[in-house]
């Protein structure tokens, strides 16, 4: 039994681990344990009454001091354990170059809306938003899009359960904004906006859009051209020579497509504009007259503008970005690399 102790405590005194511990544990007190055993395996009916006395006393003390010496050293090993960490900071290297960790930043498509929001406050428009979710009638008939018009088709459309729709562009909220602040009107709206679209590097099913609508006595062509040229201006910082094109929209009567002269070659013609010195931009016109009726507007009196400015495509030419699929990618790294004042 001396034997036996002395083995044991020996064992004890090299396991460091919790579990190398356990393992001496089961070693010496577990069912087939040097220690169980060795009361199984005694031949008691050969002893005298006092020798089983004595030896059932030894065994008691064997087992209870195996019992103690393995309890303390488990709660040392765990107290060791639980200090590790001040180990490892012990043999840090201290001169090694750390994790940076990132605070977040403004997202490109975020700083660019900021942007134009700033250079339309300062010309007097207000900023509105309008629901994601939308009727099928400020989306599509207040625009002069009914039901059965081929014009429907322009934009393919999530249409929810209940009849409702992700709107497909901000020019949704022009009725909205004229039924709630009449006329004279002066507004921007920028938002998000869905459709159903296959995803690649140029087209997305979630983007964002920043309609413009300005309703008055006397507004015409000429005040259109006026504002977008001083737009552009303020978003490139320079003179933008601009050309209006016929363009097809239900909601505008005329309809234009508003190109710029391309700013990399200065109109020579150059990859960006695929050699032809304009770049289309913006989408626009004068507000149809059913549409100024839809928004309760007396047309006998006030005409308007109106735009729809392509956000997601704008923050992609100014920062030179590929692929539209990095804006919605979350990934902060790629977001972290626009500077908020360009
Ligand atoms: N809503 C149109 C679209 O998403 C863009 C547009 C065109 C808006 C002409 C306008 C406009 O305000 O006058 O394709």
């Amino acid at each position: 039994m001396d034997d036996i102790r002395e083995q044991f405590l020996a064992e004890l005194n090299k396991a460091a681990s919790a579990k190398e511990i356990d393992e001496v544990r089961v070693r010496y007190l577990g069912r087939k344990g040097v220690i169980t055993l060795l009361a199984k395996n005694t031949d008691f009916s050969k002893l005298t009454p006092e020798q089983k006395r004595d030896f059932g006393r030894r065994l008691n003390e064997l087992k209870a001091l195996a019992e103690s010496e393995i309890g303390r050293a488990l709660e040392a090993a765990k107290a060791r354990e639980a200090a590790a960490p001040a180990a490892v900071l012990a043999n840090l290297d201290r001169t090694l170059p750390g994790t940076g960790h990132s605070l977040g930043c403004i997202h490109p498509i975020a700083l660019v809306q900021m942007e134009l929001e700033d250079i339309f406050q300062g010309m007097g428009f207000m900023v509105l938003t309008g629901p994601e979710v939308e009727k099928e009638y400020y989306n599509f008939d207040a625009l002069n899009i009914p039901p059965d018009h081929p014009a429907r088709d322009m934009q393919d459309t999530y249409w929810l359960t209940n009849g409702m729709l992700l709107r497909t562009h901000t020019s949704a909220i022009q009725v909205r904004a004229m039924e709630r602040f009449g006329a004279p009107l002066r507004a921007i709206f920028p938002g998000r906006c869905f459709r159903y679209e296959a995803i690649d590097a140029s087209h997305e099913n979630t983007f964002y859009q920043l309609e413009g609508l300005m309703v008055d006595e006397g507004i015409s062509v000429a005040n259109l051209i006026a504002v977008m040229k001083a737009l552009l201006s303020e978003i490139f910082h320079r003179e933008v020579t601009v050309r209006l094109r016929p363009g097809f929209f239900p909601f505008v009567e005329p309809g234009f497509e508003l190109d710029a002269q391309c700013l990399l070659c200065g109109g020579k013609g150059c990859s960006t504009c695929k050699g032809s010195g304009w770049i289309e931009l913006i989408p626009c016109g004068l507000v149809h007259p059913r549409v100024l009726e839809f928004g309760r507007i007396d047309t006998s009196k006030y005409s308007g503008f109106a735009f729809g400015l392509g956000l997601t495509r704008l923050a992609m030419m100014k920062f030179g970005i590929p692929d539209i699929r990095l804006m919605n990618s979350g990934d902060i790294r790629f977001y972290e690399q626009f500077p908020a004042a360009v």
